[in-house]
């Protein structure tokens, strides 16, 4: 049985053929309408959630399958004390697959590790969130058709954004592939993946505070949230919220060809005023999430569909 806690649980091989899958589904959805009959997906989530919980439910939907769960740990036995652990030993009886996310770094391993079904971890803390990767893996290979020889700009919070540590996993794997971080001092990328990815894998990276001083050389632009409920401190977060804001100005800096993604949601980090440039993909890039959800469901299910 196979789970997804990491984006490096599926190789570069496996990757590219869930990304066929998902494209696949993008051009036919309707020869998957039926995939998933009577298979239920688990959707546990215990820390908030609109994209990652409601497309998981939308693509178990769309694959003729039913979903159970719960949005908020209150409203499960998590708030009379009940382990992560005893919860999946007990889901593991009702659904075909669990899709889980919590807010300790780990949980989904620890509920792997007691599930006698596929478990996808769907955001553990500040830690990893594999399917926000495979959905910005494939937003970047369905508009851009490749992975290798992009200078990728990450920007914003990149200590505790979980989706640019996974991301910064998953493309160190293709040739050619730089990263520009773009962050204050105080929210730079983990020394774990600076020293343990990037450095240990000879990738070469620079680090910059200022978002103009990278546009012009970007291929993508991953923006992120400066995310409020990972701050200890408030006044630290409200001298860090509106760090970068990327506008109309901002975006005459960049090459006509590279692409803004962020994960969402969105706070001040993109004005609204970007929405409409044809390089700003962050909406379609949710639609991608619905497709490779399904792709997942069905892999990790073994259910194939000629
Ligand atoms: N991108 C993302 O994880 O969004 P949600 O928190 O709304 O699921």
């Amino acid at each position: 049985m196979k789970h997804l806690l990491n984006p490096l649980d599926f190789s570069v091989t496996e990757l590219e053929d869930l990304l066929k899958l998902a494209n696949a589904i993008e051009a036919e959805p309707q020869k998957y309408a039926h995939a998933c009959e009577g298979k239920k997906l688990a959707a546990c989530f215990y820390e908030p959630s609109t994209r990652t919980r409601l497309s998981f439910e939308a693509a178990m939907l769309n694959l003729g399958g039913s979903v159970i769960g719960f949005a908020s740990g209150d409203n499960s036995s998590a708030a009379k004390g009940e382990s992560v652990s005893d919860t999946i030993r007990v889901i593991s009886c009702y659904a075909d697959i669990c899709a889980i996310r919590h807010p300790k770094e780990g949980a989904a391993l620890v509920a792997s590790s007691r599930s006698s079904i596929p478990v996808i971890n769907a955001g553990d803390g500040g830690h990893q969130h594999p399917t926000q990767t495979l959905t910005d893996l494939l937003t970047i290979y369905s508009l851009k058709g490749h992975f290798d020889h992009l200078k990728v700009g990450l920007c914003g919070d990149l200590k505790f954004g979980r989706t640019v540590h996974s991301l910064i996993e998953a493309l160190i794997r293709y040739p050619g592939i730089e990263f520009v971080l773009i962050s204050p001092e105080e929210l730079r990328v983990p020394g774990y993946i600076r020293e343990d990815v990037l450095d240990a894998n000879q990738i070469p990276y620079k680090e910059v505070e200022r978002l103009e001083d990278a546009l012009s050389q970007l291929d993508i632009l991953y923006m992120t949230r400066v995310q409020k409920e990972r701050f200890f401190n408030e006044e630290d977060y409200i001298r860090m919220k509106d760090f970068y804001i990327l506008d109309k100005a901002k975006m005459k800096l960049a090459p006509k060809d590279m692409l803004v993604l962020h994960p969402l949601p969105r706070v001040n980090e993109i004005s609204v005023e970007v929405d409409d440039d044809p390089r700003a993909v962050y909406f379609r890039q949710a639609q991608y999430g619905v497709y490779v959800r399904m792709a997942l469901i069905l892999t990790l299910l073994d259910i194939h569909i000629d």
